[in-house]
């Protein structure tokens, strides 16, 4: 395929893209061929009748083992499913175009779904038009730096965790090209604001790796407003390196009369930034699909100088009340209906009541005349929700090292802030997406506000915390076999070797997280100057009833290629130097069945002899394949205290209020 042509060639000084646009992929370079009628064709989807993800899976194409057999995406009942077949390239991840169909039609009650993967691909595969009530997204920003993510250790420090997924997902190159082509091409269902936008962003920023985010952005919004209720609403959050031109993205896709608030969260107390003044905020942009969208207005505590200065007056009973108008002011003017008499006393501009409605107030006691015959409302302290709740949010903190619901994610959002935008803009038992979920704070808040809810992430890792996130604060599982109610789905996942090879193929770290994730255990640090060398992941478990406090160690290697005894005598010595740490048993987890001289070599490492009385091999090879069939298993003390995962506080549950909301109804 052909590059890019030269720099600021692109649209010319007129900004006139249809003109440029073969100049600029060069002769052969006709990237829009594929995708030209993508957008335009929104309205030509499949009919509802036939096209359904049929058992076998087949619209998958090169992805389908990488989905759950039991996904919801297979045809499960009251799921409207339709796909339609021309090629959608994505935009990011890939250069090639992959042969997906887009979900089409409404859909009732989905049910709660995880997705691993890229949120475009995904939303276009398996969300349908207008079926969520509430989208909160949190982007990663266009940082040059590689987006790395950080674990915590078990002793709450941090500690860098390699995830280098998005390294040069916002560099200007081919693929960042093929994103700003499609967004260009993208405006038909939104009033051509979007590549006017995008064009814009062309002419100001160049072809730089703020417009690659733009455009990897572009489309992703577009698919958001596509699955968006008419009633619904999305919170874009973002910091000040990118906001100003997602704000004027968000206009072009949801139309900037739709747009609500900026809400400004005040994110940290105090932040050290040399000759500016300090960067603590972040801004949430609100915006709504129509003026009908859900709204539950929200409220905060008076401020102690207005209770003072307004609630100044206590009746016999000790309650607190100010007075407020029962008269009509002049500027208000005159309103026949409400002109009456009462008590010998007729306002000139009436009252704000009808008659009926004062003397009941008046018979409650709820009127009061002055020393100078004005009669007043009573509002009493006790039965105000408080004030109307600014966009200026500076009463949640921030997740800090000492917080409870922490988990180590670098960028997880308090819960707080989750909750406050979802009873606002939701009601229960509707339907809230993040798609950029990362440890799942959305999905988390709405399960527990009875919200159903969509996550969708493109790491193992997160996918992963998440799952445990909701086990330790729901005790919902997307499999039975933890004891736990089925709560949700996982879609995207390897469920077989195939797939699993794959995820190995396609990218080494997703699969290693992903495979750690099948044992529970956690990511082990790669840049800790070789403190962590030789081993992928760790599971800590107490099994010494003398000392406690001792934690010990199951050290975890993962193989996605070629293995031998070598691999073995490794894992051994890696396992004599974690010693000292609580190192006791080894495991490797390879894709490619043992040979008998490395299982021979395992043997020779001898017996863990736990105080619990079990005893276990002190090094263990599991293949994947067994992992997934179940056939195998870690050998280790089961001592119900896999101290692995920072758990999530265990969440106050309604579950009357639950069960009335998701159980099937009677009749
Ligand atoms: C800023 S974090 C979100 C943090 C989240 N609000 C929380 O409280 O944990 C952004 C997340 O987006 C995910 N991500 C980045 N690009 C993505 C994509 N194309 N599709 C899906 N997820 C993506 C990253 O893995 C990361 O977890």
């Amino acid at each position: 395929m052909t590059s890019v042509g030269a720099k600021g060639n692109h649209f010319g000084a007129n900004g006139n893209h249809v003109g440029a646009k073969r100049s600029y992929f060069g002769a052969n370079g006709n990237l829009n061929g594929a995708s030209e009628n993508h957008f335009g064709a929104t309205g030509n989807h499949f009919s509802a009748s036939g096209n359904h993800f049929g058992a076998n899976g087949d619209h998958f194409g090169a992805n389908k083992t990488l989905v759950r057999a039991n996904g919801w995406g297979q045809g499960a009942a009251g799921w409207p499913i339709t796909f339609r077949p021309d090629p959608i390239p994505d935009p990011i991840l890939s250069t090639r175009h992959h042969r997906a169909g887009r979900l089409t039609g409404h859909m009732e009650t989905p049910p709660n779904t995880l997705y691993y993967g890229d949120n475009l691909e995904i939303l276009r595969r398996y969300v349908g038009d207008e079926c969520v009530d509430l989208i909160y997204l949190d982007p990663p920003f266009n940082s040059n730096a590689d987006y790395n993510v950080l674990f915590a250790e078990k002793d709450h420090t941090e500690a860098a965790a390699q995830i280098m997924a998005f390294g040069d997902t916002w560099k200007w190159d081919e693929a960042a090209a093929r994103a700003f082509h499609e967004a260009v091409q993208s405006g038909a269902g939104q009033g051509g604001r979007v590549p006017a936008a995008m064009q814009g962003f062309h002419a100001m920023l160049g072809e730089s790796d703020m417009l690659a985010y733009l455009a990897m952005m572009a489309p992703r919004l577009i698919e958001l407003r596509r699955v968006l209720k008419p009633t619904g609403s999305i919170y874009l959050h973002c910091d000040p390196t990118a906001s100003h031109y997602l704000k004027m993205l968000m206009d072009a896709v949801f139309g900037a009369e739709n747009f609500r608030n900026e809400i400004v969260w005040k994110r940290t107390g105090s932040h050290n930034d040399a000759k500016r003044f300090a960067d603590v905020k972040d801004s949430i942009f609100y915006y709504v699909k129509s003026r009908g969208a859900i709204w539950n207005p929200q409220h905060v505590e008076h401020s102690e100088h207005y209770l003072k200065t307004h609630y100044n007056k206590k009746d016999t009973a000790g309650r607190i009340y100010r007075l407020d108008n029962i008269i009509r002011s002049a500027s208000m003017g005159p309103r026949p209906n409400l002109s009456y008499e009462y008590k010998e006393f007729t306002p000139k501009w009436g009252w704000r009541v009808k008659r009926e409605k004062l003397e009941s107030l008046d018979a409650d006691g709820r009127i009061e005349w002055t020393k100078s015959g004005t009669p007043y409302l009573v509002r009493y302290l006790d039965e105000q929700k408080g004030a109307a709740m600014p966009a200026l949010w500076d009463d949640i903190p921030p997740i800090n090292s000492q917080a409870q619901e922490r988990l180590g994610y670098p960028t997880q959002k308090p819960e707080a802030l989750l909750e406050r935008i979802i009873n606002a803009s939701s009601n229960e038992g509707d339907v809230v997406l993040d798609p950029f979920c990362g440890c799942g704070t959305a999905v988390a808040v709405a399960q527990k506000l009875n919200r159903r809810w969509i996550g969708i992430d493109v790491t193992h890792l997160a996918i992963n915390l998440i799952k445990h996130r909701l086990w330790d604060a729901f005790k919902v599982t997307d499999a039975p076999v933890e004891g736990g109610p089925v709560g949700y789905k996982v879609v995207g996942e390897p469920t077989d070797l195939k797939g699993a090879e794959q995820l190995a193929g396609e990218d080494r770290f997703q699969f290693q997280s992903w495979a750690l994730g099948l044992v529970k255990a956690r990511t082990a640090s790669s840049d800790r100057k070789g403190a962590d060398k030789g081993v992928d992941g760790r599971l800590f478990f107490h099994d010494d009833p003398d000392n406690v406090a001792a934690t010990k160690q199951v050290i975890l290697q993962v193989k996605s290629g070629k293995v031998s005894a070598r691999d073995v005598r490794d894992l051994k010595g890696v396992l004599d130097r974690e010693k000292a740490g609580g190192a006791v048993i080894g495991v490797l987890m390879t894709l490619e069945e043992p040979t008998a001289p490395m299982r021979a070599e395992a043997a020779g490492a001898g017996i863990y002899d736990s105080p619990w009385g079990t005893s276990h091999a002190k090094v263990q090879i599991l293949t994947i394949e067994g992992l997934l069939n179940g056939t195998e298993r870690i050998g280790m003390p089961q001592t119900g205290d896999l101290r692995t995962f920072r758990k999530a506080p265990r969440a106050k549950r309604d579950r009357k209020r639950e069960r009335e909301l998701f159980d099937p109804a009677d009749d």
